[in-house]
């Protein structure tokens, strides 16, 4: 067992309080979101709007004092943001993902073994192919497989459907291998949203809008982005990098009896926040487009089982009762603020609970993964429901500290506002066992 790193303690003070670590990080959000990603080696493979940025990482890795004889986790693991930066540094890591698409695009991130000449021959071959199909039609009278969402030509216009769904499919056939495919089809779920469909992004929502006008060039906008995939695989030879990540498809509220090589010193997770916004909502089109999903129903399961906000039939089932306290932490720090909430509103009021139950059962879960001398650093934000304000960083080290599983929160630091709200703050909190 290696030692316990010292980190820089914010506060030495056994008795201080989980209010009094807070301290102030000056990030500027165009470093701490998505938004930095975009144009950074891999993580512009394929960004997700709730994406941290890889700057965020790379500060909790210097934070923790992790390095290539740690091992990291990431149980919220997204688009693998942490796993890549942690690739990057050879740091050994390994991320849990509940939603089938985003685990199958942060896998597809972390596969650099793929030789860039490979990609290059088979696009040729693609573009030739496609390019017949497109403009002649001729010999395509295969069926084109639609994806079955709820009125698929309200997500995309039906020729830009028919399109894609030739170039889908042209993937799959001319690609020698599955990696080449894999890669080839991450390139094209990176520009479905909002190039290529009938949808924009806002903050919480994706909203549909009308493209009936729009000059909406299919193979040019999947073309100049596999491009800037195929340089970043140029870039990672020279770098001569391994794989060193794993992303594991599964629910981080259960994952006590996955077995890792080693045990884990470091997480570094950005969980959910308890707004509205729903992964599996705002992933649709991808997960059908792609074939993970072939009938709603699968969607509301996955909606049910992830942490966040719901719709549909999710919303309804949460609606019926009282969703109770799991954990005695959790009945003294979380059920004074919902029951404000359900004063107005008993759904709000769930929604919350069900929220905090299940980043304790999180970080339980985790336990028999860990080493003695685990650091951890979530980063969360606070919301505001139904007027109620939740202080979600002071909320969650609250619960760390009283799980009783031996952490002690080291600091909260609060990166920045959110546009949503003056008080709405980001933050990362610290903790560590003994
Ligand atoms: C804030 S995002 C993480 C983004 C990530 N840090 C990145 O940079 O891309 C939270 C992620 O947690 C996932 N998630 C929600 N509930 C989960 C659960 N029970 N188990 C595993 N993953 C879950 C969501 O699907 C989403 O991808």
């Amino acid at each position: 067992m290696k030692h316990a790193k010292q980190l820089p303690l914010f506060d030495l003070n056994p008795q201080a309080s989980v209010e009094d670590k807070i301290a102030y990080n000056g990030i500027p959000a165009s470093r701490s979101t998505f938004k930095a990603g975009l144009s950074a080696l891999v993580h512009r493979w394929f960004r997700l709007t709730p994406s941290f940025g890889p700057d965020l990482v790379r500060e909790m890795l210097e934070t923790l004092e992790c390095d290539s004889n740690d091992v990291v986790l990431d149980p919220f693991a997204g688009a693998g943001t942490t796993m890549i930066e942690c690739q990057l540094k050879g740091i050994v890591s390994y991320g849990i993902e509940i939603n089938p698409f985003l685990h199958f695009a942060a896998s597809t991130c972390l596969n650099w073994e793929i030789t860039p000449e490979d990609i290059r021959a088979t696009l040729t071959k693609i573009h030739e192919r496609f390019h017949q199909l497109d403009t002649t039609n001729d010999g395509d009278d295969r069926e084109l497989n639609i994806p079955h969402i709820h009125n698929p030509t309200r997500w995309w216009r039906p020729d830009i459907l028919a399109q894609l769904l030739r170039l889908k499919q042209t993937i799959d056939e001319l690609s020698p291998t599955l990696a080449i495919s894999a890669f080839l089809r991450l390139g094209l779920a990176a520009v479905l949203v909002p190039e290529l469909t009938n949808v924009t992004l806002s903050r919480l929502q994706l909203f549909f809008i009308d493209r009936s006008s729009d000059d909406i060039q299919v193979w040019e906008t999947f073309y100049n982005h596999i491009l800037d995939m195929v340089s970043d695989l140029d870039n990672l030879r020279e770098l001569g990098l391994k794989q060193t990540s794993k992303i594991i498809l599964a629910d981080s509220t259960q994952i006590s009896d996955i077995r890792f090589a080693h045990p884990i010193n470091c997480v570094i997770t950005s969980p959910p926040y308890p707004n509205r916004y729903s992964y599996v909502w705002n992933t649709r089109p991808h997960l059908y487009f792609f074939d993970f999903f072939n009938n709603a129903q699968q969607a509301s399961l996955l909606d049910k089982a992830t942490i966040g906000g719901t719709w549909g039939t999710a919303t309804s089932i949460l609606a019926k009762g009282n969703v109770l306290p799991a954990y005695p932490i959790i009945n003294d720090v979380v059920v004074p603020i919902i029951t404000k909430i359900r004063e107005s509103d008993p759904l709000m009021a769930n929604y919350a609970m069900k929220y905090f139950n299940a980043l304790a059962s999180q970080i339980v879960s985790m336990e028999s993964l860990l080493a003695e001398d685990a650091r951890i650093a979530y980063v969360v934000g606070c919301s505001r429901l139904k007027g109620v304000y939740i202080e979600t960083d002071t909320l969650l080290g609250k619960i760390i500290e009283g799980l009783n599983l031996g952490y002690r929160v080291d600091k909260i630091e609060r990166i920045r506002k959110r546009n949503s709200g003056k008080d709405l703050h980001e933050s990362i909190v610290y903790a560590r066992k003994n």
